[in-house]
């Protein structure tokens, strides 16, 4: 039988599971003056009818001294009950169990929302918030405990089955349990048993509030990653002393930090799906609580092979399903292929929480728009529409996708042989070649919805007019830009697309990458170029090279594989003219000059929009929509939120 293991129920204390699928928790943002919200209930409730077998929410703040980011939910006031309330009924609408996750920050935290110090074990800065906090003293250490149980019994009140104790990204378990940030010499420091104490203490009282009505796990790190920090030995002892004072119910793991090695928690496509198996693993060999692995499990097949080969007993798929929320019912329907493959790309989900934006993806505008039926099939269908879309990158295969589903007939003509424009190209360098899934995943889409795709078909207004489409939708894209200092008859002067497409520089030749627009193009490209045996050094005219690789949680990576692979960066140097060879640069903090005369200068700089098309079709009278980098050159995210709007709206 396929997938033997996943589909086997587990007990889990009270509750029981009906498959080994976990959406594990994560922020959303979703949350308004610290309560949650209708945007929560219908997006966890999209995943509970989508056949996820537990629901685990983001934290929930246990005490006011707790608010380290705007949108966090404050489980210590008695008035987030009528939204749990919401979350809890709209998930048991589904026969779907849901825990919360509760939580203080401690130490991974700033004073700027509360104007109080910071609470941690000792006076340990975060590296991130780089503030140094309070020692709790055995009364606030009290407070602490108290303020966890009083959160369990607002959670048991407002309708969960369990709840989760974080002690593992951010927290103020976690700072107890890691030597890197518990120097107490108390009870509370030392050794293992001394900096677990706190949790058990914790896990006793939230016992005494909840009973045995509800179930209690927690969240153990594996490892910390950071000097001095916890390894997967502590981790296995403290899931011994967690199993022995015989109030939890199940042990969930994870691995990283949130602010030192927060790039490892929620890992982006460069490192293995898996990476983190070997901590529920070990874990599980010690104790006989439930274990859950998480960590870029990318497809039910993985899950499945992680349960039979016996590393943990429930597996946590969380971007997986926040980019497709039907995730295991369309594998129990053994229609694993129709899965919407996440990309680990992190750039709506991670990203947007960085940036304090409510939480999406970059492939499903359904994501955080549950609520108001965003991607859902129009209920007052108006006439069947002949609908031409131009261009079959991500913003037009996604308007053809919705205007489909809207059951209209849809033609896409696509000027090259391939689709999937410059997504296809970034993915073809080969650590990002899993951002390829994009249009994977709406080629398949594409084909369910009887999608007709024409490649090789360049469309100019006399097609149209020859076709007679009641709607057209434009996505043609953008072309390179040359930069003013940049002459068109400087031949060794080209665009990342060129290398990309022509290959351009050979081994042995020096390359300069002009960074100007601080995402993967620059960084993406100079990699290639770098193994190919290139001499690469990567100029911006900005603080940092690939400035936005931060958010995605993609610097730490390039930064080891850039400096593994010997590219240069330079920083603060604007491009003032070419003088043949010599490529001029101004240090503009300091006015220096400086000269470089590498054989190819390679640009990854705002391109231009190809809207002819649009305005000829305009001018022409037709019924006609632009979408994507033709309207405006932007990243895929827009691109496809764009052709969903259009692409629905017809
Ligand atoms: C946007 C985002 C926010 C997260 N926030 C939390 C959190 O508050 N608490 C927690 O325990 N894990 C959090 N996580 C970690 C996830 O539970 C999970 O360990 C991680 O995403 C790896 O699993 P995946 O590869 O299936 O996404 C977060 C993950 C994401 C993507
Ligand atoms: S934004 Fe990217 S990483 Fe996040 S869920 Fe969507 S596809 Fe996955």
């Amino acid at each position: 039988m396929a997938f033997r293991y996943l589909w086997s129920p587990l007990p889990i204390g009270p509750v029981t599971v009906r498959n080994r699928i976990v959406f594990s928790a994560h922020l959303t943002n979703y949350a308004r003056d610290g309560r949650p919200t209708e945007q929560h209930a219908a997006y966890y409730a999209a995943r509970a009818a989508g056949g996820a077998g537990l629901i685990i929410t983001e934290e929930h703040s246990t005490h006011p001294t707790d608010w380290p980011y705007e949108k966090l939910i404050h489980g210590f006031h008695r008035d987030v009950i009528p939204g749990y309330r919401l979350i809890t009924d709209a998930v048991h609408r589904h026969r779907t169990p849901v825990f919360a996750q509760i939580n203080h920050n401690g130490g991974q935290a700033s004073s700027m929302y509360t104007r109080r110090p910071v609470w941690a074990p000792s006076p340990v800065a975060d590296p991130l918030f780089r503030e140094v906090p309070k020692a709790v003293d055995e009364a606030e250490i009290a407070e602490i405990v108290a303020g966890y149980a009083l959160v369990a019994e607002h959670c048991a009140e407002g309708g969960f089955d369990g709840i989760e104790l974080q002690c593992s990204h951010s927290s103020i378990v976690r700072g107890f349990l890691s030597p890197a940030t518990n120097r107490r010499t108390d009870s509370y420091g030392g050794s293992i048993e001394n900096r677990a104490r706190l949790l058990i203490e914790i896990m006793a009282a939230v016992r005494r509030v909840v009973g045995n009505r509800l179930a209690l796990g927690v969240r153990i790190c594996g490892d910390e990653l950071i000097d001095g920090g916890t390894t997967i030995d502590d981790a296995i002892r403290v899931a011994e002393l967690v199993e022995a004072s015989a109030h939890a119910d199940y042990i969930n793991t994870s691995i990283g930090v949130a602010t030192a090695s927060l790039f490892m928690i929620e890992a982006s496509m460069h490192i293995p799906p898996g990476y983190a198996m070997f901590i529920p693993s070990a874990i599980r060999k010690a104790v006989e609580l439930p274990v859950v692995g998480v960590g870029r499990f990318k497809d039910p097949l993985q899950a499945e092979r992680a349960l039979a080969e016996g590393h943990c007993d429930l597996v946590g798929v969380v971007r997986g399903q926040i980019a497709d929320a039907d995730f295991v019912a369309k594998a129990r329907a053994g229609a694993t292929d129709e899965i919407r493959l996440c990309l680990s790309c992190n750039q709506e989900c991670v990203g947007r929480m960085g940036l304090n934006r409510w939480l999406g993806c970059i492939e499903n505008p359904r994501t955080g728009r549950e609520s108001q039926g965003v991607g859902l099939r129009r209920t007052a269908a108006g006439a069947r529409k002949r609908v031409m879309v131009v261009g079959a990158g991500p913003a037009g295969l996604q308007a053809a996708i919705a205007a489909a589903r809207n059951g209209h007939e849809v033609t896409v003509c696509e000027r090259d042989d391939q689709a999937g424009g410059q997504v296809r190209l970034a993915a073809s360098v080969p650590n990002r070649a899993e951002l390829g899934d994009l249009v994977r995943n709406q080629l398949a889409e594409c084909r369910r919805l009887g999608v007709r795709i024409e490649y090789a078909v360049g469309v100019w207004p006399g097609l149209v007019a020859e076709r007679r489409p009641d709607a057209v939708v434009v996505a043609t894209g953008s072309e390179p830009a040359r930069p003013w200092w940049a002459p068109a008859e400087a031949e060794h002067v080209i665009d990342v697309r060129d290398v990309l497409v022509h290959g351009g520089p050979g081994p042995g030749d020096s390359v300069v990458v002009i960074d100007e627009l601080g995402f993967h193009q620059a960084t993406s490209v100079a990699e290639l170029l770098a193994d190919r045996g290139c001499a690469v050094e990567v100029i911006t005219n900005g603080m940092v090279v690939g400035q936005d690789l931060g958010i995605t949680l993609d610097m730490e990576g390039w930064w080891m594989r850039a400096t593994a692979k010997g590219i240069a960066q330079s920083t603060d140097l604007v491009p003032m003219g070419l003088d043949g060879r010599a490529l001029q640069l101004l240090h503009h903090p300091t006015g220096r000059n400086e000269v470089r005369t590498p054989d190819w200068v390679v640009l990854a700089v705002p391109s231009q929009p190809v809207e002819w098309l649009y305005q000829e079709l305009k001018a022409a009278g037709w019924s006609v929509d632009r979408i994507g980098d033709c309207l405006a050159p932007r990243r895929a995210h827009a691109a496809v939120i764009e052709g969903e709007r259009v692409g629905a709206a017809l």
